[in-house]
């Protein structure tokens, strides 16, 4: 198995492009089973989850033609899907597949609307909590979907179609909002989505679907207004800058000082983030190419943080703000709201000496005057971008193991972190 081998202590110093984000790209692509027309998808990551929903969508009978790949500086700047589920060929998505990637349930909501009948396998995914899907299955139950679990599987069936209704979800959940929109669009009448995530990547899923001829008012708001219709055409749509990898890249340069531009980053896409890391002591400039991320001198500053839904600090970079903070010049506290179990990176930062305790849904983090390199255990996708943080601010060498999980969210890491001065290389086997 590879592992990624970081030796610590070098400066951060040039440009790092920001790739199309994951989160938006998957449900993107899983809206294309909702038109026999072709979906066009400009700006997508090259990543693991993005190729195994490719597979996923496949078995489906999603046909997908990927433009060829660009030589040069233009490789940076992701792939074209082209997307077409003329026939639906197979409403089964098997559990050996949902099992590695939980953004592949969703594809129950868009293949539920269009053909009545849907059989996914319940999901696995990210070793963070229980991540239940009730919310997803109440949602479409609300929209007159028949729903049972069978041998690990959601069977839904609508044999005369879904129809609109007024759903409050009582907890926000990116996938129940992306799921139950998705299938929405095509159900008879209005649906009325309350507490819905406003998430970016929920909003840009919502402009592909009008791209695609779907109504949607309130986009980007916590109502959405759906009126469905009877089918969807093809479009053509880019997919959105990825904030989650702009936070992390942001959080490695505040921890190793330096300044880098973060090409095509945008900051009204994590606002909450970017305060905060001000508040570290980190200058964050807008341009019109990206976003100029500098720390020059100066300590890190502690801070005071508790993850919540968008607009709110996002849980996907819960771990890398603490692995910036345990070297902070006092002691900062981190609050995990969202998933009850997403701090299996404390140990592992424990092993380059970081001094963190947790009490409950909170983690205390006292900053500590060195780190110091070792071997480390990726846990998953955030936790073990957290890991490479630390191993750049650590004194000798860190070797990360289990780099598969960094593989599903973060296109080419080494290679943009080496390009700044980084010392980091992928040891293969
Ligand atoms: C998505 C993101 C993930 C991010 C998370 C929160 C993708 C592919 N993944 O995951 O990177 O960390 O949003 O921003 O976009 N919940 C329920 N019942 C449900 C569904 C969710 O109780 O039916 C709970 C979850 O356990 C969690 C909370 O709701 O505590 C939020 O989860 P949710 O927003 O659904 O996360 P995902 O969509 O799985």
């Amino acid at each position: 198995m590879d592992r990624i081998s970081i030796t610590g202590g070098r400066r951060l110093e040039g440009t790092i492009p920001i790739s199309g984000a994951k989160n938006a790209a998957l449900p993107l692509m899983i809206a294309s089973l909702l038109t026999p027309e072709t979906l066009t998808l400009k700006n997508v990551p090259n990543l693991a989850d993005v190729n195994l929903l490719a597979r996923i969508l496949r078995n489906h009978g999603v046909d997908l033609a990927v433009d060829g790949k660009r030589p040069g500086p233009a490789r940076y700047l992701g792939e074209t899907f082209h997307l077409t589920a003329r026939d639906i060929v197979d409403t089964v998505a098997p559990y050996e597949m949902v099992s590695r990637m939980r953004g592949s349930f969703w594809v129950l909501g868009p293949l539920l609307a269009r053909e009545g009948r849907a059989r996914v396998s319940l999901p696995g995914g990210c070793a963070i909590g229980t991540r239940p899907v009730d919310l997803h299955l109440a949602g479409l139950k609300a929209l007159d979907a028949e729903i049972d679990i069978e041998e690990g599987y959601v069977v839904a069936r609508a044999p005369s179609g879904l129809t609109g209704a007024r759903i409050i979800f009582p907890k926000v959940s990116v996938g129940a909002t992306q799921n139950v929109m998705m299938a929405a669009v095509l159900a008879r009448g209005e649906t009325v989505l309350e507490n819905a995530a406003r998430e970016p990547e929920v909003s840009d899923v919502a402009r592909c679907l009008v791209r695609m001829g779907a109504t949607i008012e309130g986009i980007g708001t916590s109502t959405l207004r759906i009126q469905g219709t009877d089918s969807l055409e093809g479009a053509v749509h880019t997919v959105l800058p990825d904030r989650i990898e702009t936070g992390t890249y942001a959080m490695a340069v505040a921890a190793t000082g330096g300044e880098v531009l973060l090409e095509g980053a945008r900051a009204d896409l994590l606002e909450a983030a970017l305060q905060i890391l001000t508040s570290a002591g980190v200058t964050i400039t807008e341009t019109n190419r990206g976003l100029r991320v500098a720390r020059n001198g100066g300590e890190i500053e502690p801070v005071q943080v508790e993850t919540r839904p968008f607009p709110g600090f996002p849980t996907d970079l819960q771990a890398q703000l603490m692995a910036l903070m345990t070297r902070a010049a006092g002691t900062s506290t981190i609050r995990e709201t969202i998933f009850e179990n997403r701090f299996m990176h404390v140990q592992e930062l424990a092993r380059l000496g970081a001094d963190i305790t947790l009490q409950g849904e909170q983690a205390v983090v006292r900053g500590v005057p060195a780190l110091h390199g070792a071997q480390v255990m990726a846990t998953d996708l955030r936790a073990s971008v957290s890991l490479v943080i630390a191993g750049l601010m650590a004194e000798g060498e860190t070797v990360v193991h289990r780099v598969y999980h960094l593989d599903r969210g973060f296109e080419r890491l080494e290679e943009k972190l080496s390009g700044c001065g980084a010392t980091i290389t992928r040891l293969v086997g």
